[in-house]
């Protein structure tokens, strides 16, 4: 049990307990992420820079400014208090046995699916190595023209904005030298060492600002095939899984698949999806 933030000699601000503890509150309000008491130091470090970047005094004043902030000023800042609370660790095609049960799967349904577009979601997209991973996968599985529509959403725009450029690092961890020659195209001059996602990757995608505690799920459209909700579900408590498990289940189709992260286990909700393979579930 861990309740005093103590400031140290370096700290600029006092995090005291009652502001850890709002904190704690609000962003289990506004993402349903479970920021567990330990986790003072990774909130000073995240929020201390939104301190010295909106020129707050203290933890104390910038929690009430915050809470007070209305209009669309007060959404951006609310906004910005999100993104700097999320944590975004990724990489391509994390897990990889995920993309061998996708590309068995992407061949069964476009055997069936008479031309209809197959669709899948991405919904915890961060940065953009997973999204394209996948749509890496739709390309050598299916060919450029495939019939495939990939709605990719994460809460934080920051990430998303790195996401919709599609520009990574040449050295990025996950990308093989074939698949770098493949799908992406090499910078020169000043952006040498950097790579861009080709269009035909691109253009699967489709980027948006997504909540998943957000009441409106209509939105989205039709119902998904395929969905990735990878290492988010970990950062919930018991009943936001369930609440968002059945808003899945109505998001997606009969029999469609959901990819969830290594440490992520859903076996309690078996009325709404079935245990097919290691770490993905059938929506039942
Ligand atoms: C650890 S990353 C996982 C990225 C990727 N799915 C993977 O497995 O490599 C978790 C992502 O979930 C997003 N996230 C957290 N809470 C969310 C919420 N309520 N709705 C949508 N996305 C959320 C974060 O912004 C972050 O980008």
């Amino acid at each position: 049990m861990n309740a005093v933030a103590l400031p140290t000699a370096d700290q600029e601000f006092k995090l005291s307990t009652a502001d850890f503890e709002r904190i704690r509150q609000l962003i289990y309000q506004r993402a349903g992420i479970s920021l567990h008491a330990g986790k003072q130091a990774m909130v000073y470090s995240r929020l201390s820079r939104r301190l010295r970047e909106t020129g707050r005094p203290s933890f104390t004043d910038y929690l009430q400014w915050l809470e007070q902030a209305n209009g669309p000023a007060g959404e951006a800042e609310w906004q910005e208090f999100v993104n700097c609370l999320t944590t975004n660790l990724t990489a391509f095609f994390r897990e990889d046995h995920h993309f061998h049960a996708l590309v068995d799967d992407l061949r069964a349904r476009a055997a069936v699916n008479h031309g209809r577009p197959l669709r899948i979601w991405c919904n915890a997209a961060s940065t953009g190595e997973e999204p394209y991973s996948l749509a890496m996968a739709v390309v050598e599985t299916l060919g450029a023209s495939a019939q495939v529509k990939l709605v990719c959403s994460d809460i934080d725009t920051k990430v998303l904005a790195t996401a919709q450029r599609g520009v990574y690092g040449a050295d990025a961890r996950g990308l093989s030298p074939e698949r770098l020659k493949r799908h992406f195209l090499r910078g020169t001059a000043a952006n040498a060492g950097f790579v861009r996602v080709k269009p035909e990757l691109a253009r699967l995608t489709e980027f948006r600002a997504f909540n998943l505690m957000n009441a409106s799920w209509a939105a989205l459209g039709d119902p998904f095939d395929i969905v990735f909700c990878r290492n988010v579900m970990i950062y919930f408590d018991n009943p936001t899984q369930r609440q968002v498990l059945e808003r899945m289940h109505r998001a997606m189709a009969p029999g469609g698949l959901l990819y969830v992260g290594h440490s992520e286990n859903f076996t309690d909700a078996r009325d709404l999806f079935r245990l097919r393979g290691k770490t993905i579930y059938e929506r039942v």
